[in-house]
């Protein structure tokens, strides 16, 4: 199958089955989450990754009861920093210079100008610019998770604080923004699953500037 076949395949799938996806698919799903570009390359976001019974059945309450939370294989967890701190930023750009074996006069001063900006911002701007970078890692999850034709639910639908409490993120300085349950499909149980998918149009979607 052709990508674009292999993402008309793909649905928010509401019931799994339960079996279990080979754990080189799931690694795959998530090098294409750690590969994915984010703002200043700063990756302020991890992924927490939940095969645990318990902790799913914990989780399951706090997010609208969604049996993909328990029937799924492995849960994503998509958790993205409460704040930029100059310790997180430094971490990002020291990693760069120590792997890259060189120091560059221009990133030194991209690296300052971010010093100079993202600590003195409020902790609930910086979680909302780091909850974005987690989206776009997300985005990235759904399309490898398709690739590798596995089924995924993208999710919003939970209560990070209950969440965050389950799995101590707060200590980790993290928040939870997204749950990607990993699994296969349970066409006999789930409504979804024979619907035509439903898009708007291309010409209401993309204008073209020639
Ligand atoms: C950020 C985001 C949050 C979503 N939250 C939920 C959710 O909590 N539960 C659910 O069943 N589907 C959820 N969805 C699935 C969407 O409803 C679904 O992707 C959309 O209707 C398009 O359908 P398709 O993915 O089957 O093509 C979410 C999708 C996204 C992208």
């Amino acid at each position: 199958m052709e990508l674009i076949e292999k993402l008309n395949w793909r649905y928010a799938a509401k019931a799994m089955n339960g079996q279990k996806v080979p754990q080189e698919k799931v690694d795959k799903i998530l090098e294409a989450s750690r590969l994915a570009p984010t703002s200043s390359g700063l990756q302020p976001f991890e992924i927490i990754v939940i095969t645990n019974q318990e902790i799913k059945e914990q989780i399951k309450p706090h997010a609208w009861n969604q049996p993909q939370i328990t029937d799924c294989s492995h849960l994503l967890v998509f958790a993205a920093w409460d704040n930029y701190t100059e310790e997180r930023i430094n971490r990002m750009f020291d990693l760069t210079n120590e792997i890259r074996g060189f120091e560059n006069e221009g990133w030194e001063n991209y690296r300052q100008m971010l010093l100079g900006m993202y600590p003195q911002r409020s902790a609930e701007e910086n979680f909302t610019h780091a909850a974005k970078q987690a989206y776009i890692g997300f985005g990235a999850a759904i399309i490898a998770a398709a690739f590798e034709e596995v089924d995924s639910t993208p999710m919003e639908g939970f209560v990070p604080e209950e969440v965050d409490k389950i799995l101590n993120l707060q200590e980790k300085g993290l928040k939870s923004v997204l749950l990607l349950p990993l699994g296969y499909r349970d066409p006999s149980n789930d409504w979804l699953v024979n619907l035509t998918k439903i898009r708007k149009p291309k010409e209401d979607f993309v204008t073209e500037i020639n």
